[in-house]
C-alpha cells in the first residue's frame, strides 16, 4: 500500500469508527466495561472464600454451589438446594455482572455486594452457619490467618473483612466482549441478520424500557405482570417484603439479560425452562404482545448474542484445615 493509500485508509477507518461510536451512544444498551480498579490481594482472598465450603455448617456448600462459575454463575435449578437438602424459596440469580445491579436480591433487600455476602453464610436455608462460627473457623486455618494478615495488615479476622474480600472478587466477575458488545463497539459483522432483527424487535416492542443499560437489566424494580397478571404457586411476593408498600407486591428487580443463555431456568420462581418460553411470557404479560414463532426466535437469537467472555482464572487451592478446625456437620 502506498503511503497516500495508507493515510486514506486510516482516515476512512477513523471516520467509520466515529460514526459507529456515535450510533452506539444512542443505543439503550452499553457495552460491559472490563473491570478497572481491583485490589488484587483482596480479590484473590475473596476468590478462596467464594469457593470454600467450610464457610457452611455442612462443610459442603460454598457460594459456588449455587452460583457455579462453570454454569453462568447459577445452579441451573428452579430453586436452590440449601443445607440438609432444603428446597429454597427462589431461583438463584447469576453473580456475573452483579456489581452493576442497583441493589442485590430479587427484592433488592441488600444495598450492595458487601452487604449481600454476609447473608447466605448465616441463612439457615442456605449455608446454615453463623458469622461467629465462620470467623472462628477461618482463625483456625493457618493459611488464612497468614493471608488475612498480608491483605489487611493486622491480626484481626472479622466478618467485615470476609464480606469485603468476597465482594472484591465478585467485582471481577464481569463478562465483556459479547458479540453484541463487539457490534456496539463498531464491528458490523459481529451479529447475524437474525440477531440484529431480534435486537430491533427488542427495542421496538418495548423490552428496553426495563432491560437497558450496561447489564440489560438490574437498574430498576418493575412489576411482573404489567398487562396480564403472572400466575405462580411460588409464595414470594417481591419488593413489598422490603418496603411494606402494597403497590410493591410483585415488583422484582429486573434481572440482567447478560449471559441469559447460560442462566436458565428463568424468573424468580424458575418456572420458565427455556428462553423461548420466557420471551413469550414477557411479550404477553409485560407488553400485551404475542410474538410469532419467527419473531420469538429472532429475539432469542439476539439474547444469545449477550453471552460475554466468562471469567477465567485458576481454580483456587484452599489452605488445609488444622487440628483446631471444628469438623463439618453435614448431617445435623
Ligand atoms: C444455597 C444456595 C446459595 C448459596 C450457598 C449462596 N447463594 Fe447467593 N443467592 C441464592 C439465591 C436463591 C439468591 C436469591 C435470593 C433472593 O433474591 O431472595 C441469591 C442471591 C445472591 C446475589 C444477588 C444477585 C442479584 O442479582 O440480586 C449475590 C450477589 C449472591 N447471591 C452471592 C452469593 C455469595 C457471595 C455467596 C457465598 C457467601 C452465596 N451467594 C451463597 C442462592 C445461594
Ligand atoms: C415492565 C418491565 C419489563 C418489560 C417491558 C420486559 N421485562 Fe423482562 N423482566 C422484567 C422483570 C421484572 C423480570 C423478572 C420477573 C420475575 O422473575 O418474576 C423480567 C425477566 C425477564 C427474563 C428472565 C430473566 C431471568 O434471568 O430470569 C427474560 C428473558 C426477559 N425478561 C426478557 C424480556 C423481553 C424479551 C422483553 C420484551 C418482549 C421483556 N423482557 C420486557 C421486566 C420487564
Amino acid at each position: 500500500m502506498s503511503i497516500k493509500r495508507r493515510l486514506l485508509y486510516a482516515a476512512t477507518a477513523l471516520s467509520v469508527g466515529a460514526i459507529s461510536s456515535l450510533s452506539q451512544a444512542n443505543e439503550p444498551i452499553q457495552p460491559i466495561e472490563p473491570v478497572k480498579e481491583v485490589n488484587v490481594a483482596l480479590a484473590e482472598l475473596g476468590k478462596k472464600l467464594y469457593f470454600d465450603p467450610r464457610l457452611s455448617k455442612s462443610g459442603f456448600i460454598s457460594c459456588n454451589s449455587c452460583h457455579n462459575l462453570s454454569m453462568g454463575g447459577t445452579d441451573n435449578l428452579k430453586t436452590s438446594i440449601g443445607h440438609n437438602w432444603q428446597q429454597g424459596p427462589i431461583n438463584s440469580p447469576t453473580v456475573l455482572n452483579s456489581s452493576l445491579n442497583l441493589a442485590q436480591f430479587w427484592d433488592g433487600r441488600a444495598a450492595d455486594l458487601k452487604e449481600q455476602a454476609g447473608g447466605p453464610i448465616a441463612n439457615p436455608g442456605e449455608m446454615a452457619f453463623t458469622h461467629t462460627l465462620a470467623v472462628d473457623l477461618l482463625k483456625s486455618i493457618p493459611g488464612y490467618v497468614h493471608e488475612f494478615r498480608l491483605t489487611f495488615g493486622n491480626d484481626e479476622i472479622n466478618i467485615d473483612q470476609v464480606t469485603d474480600a468476597i465482594a472484591e472478587f465478585e467485582k471481577t466477575l464481569v463478562t465483556p466482549d459479547s458479540p453484541f458488545d463487539q457490534w456496539l463497539l463498531g464491528d458490523e459483522d459481529a451479529l447475524t441478520a437474525d440477531e440484529l432483527a431480534g435486537y430491533k424487535l427488542f427495542k421496538d416492542s418495548g423490552c428496553v424500557a426495563c432491560h437497558n443499560g450496561e447489564a440489560v437489566g438490574g437498574s430498576s424494580f418493575q412489576k411482573m405482570g404489567v398487562v396480564e397478571p403472572y400466575q405462580t404457586n411460588n409464595e414470594v411476593e417481591g419488593r413489598v417484603a422490603v418496603t411494606g408498600v402494597d403497590a410493591d407486591r410483585f415488583m422484582f428487580k429486573v434481572p440482567t439479560l447478560r449471559n441469559v443463555e447460560l442462566t436458565y431456568p428463568y424468573f424468580h420462581d424458575g418456572e420458565a425452562q427455556t428462553l423461548t418460553e420466557a420471551v413469550d411470557i414477557m411479550g404477553r404479560l409485560q407488553l400485551g404482545r404475542q410474538f410469532t414463532d419467527g419473531e420469538n426466535a429472532q429475539i432469542v437469537a439476539f439474547l444469545k448474542s449477550l453471552t460475554g467472555q466468562q471469567p477465567s482464572f485458576q481454580l483456587p487451592i484452599l489452605p488445609p484445615s488444622s487440628e483446631n478446625t471444628p469438623p463439618p456437620q453435614p448431617f445435623e
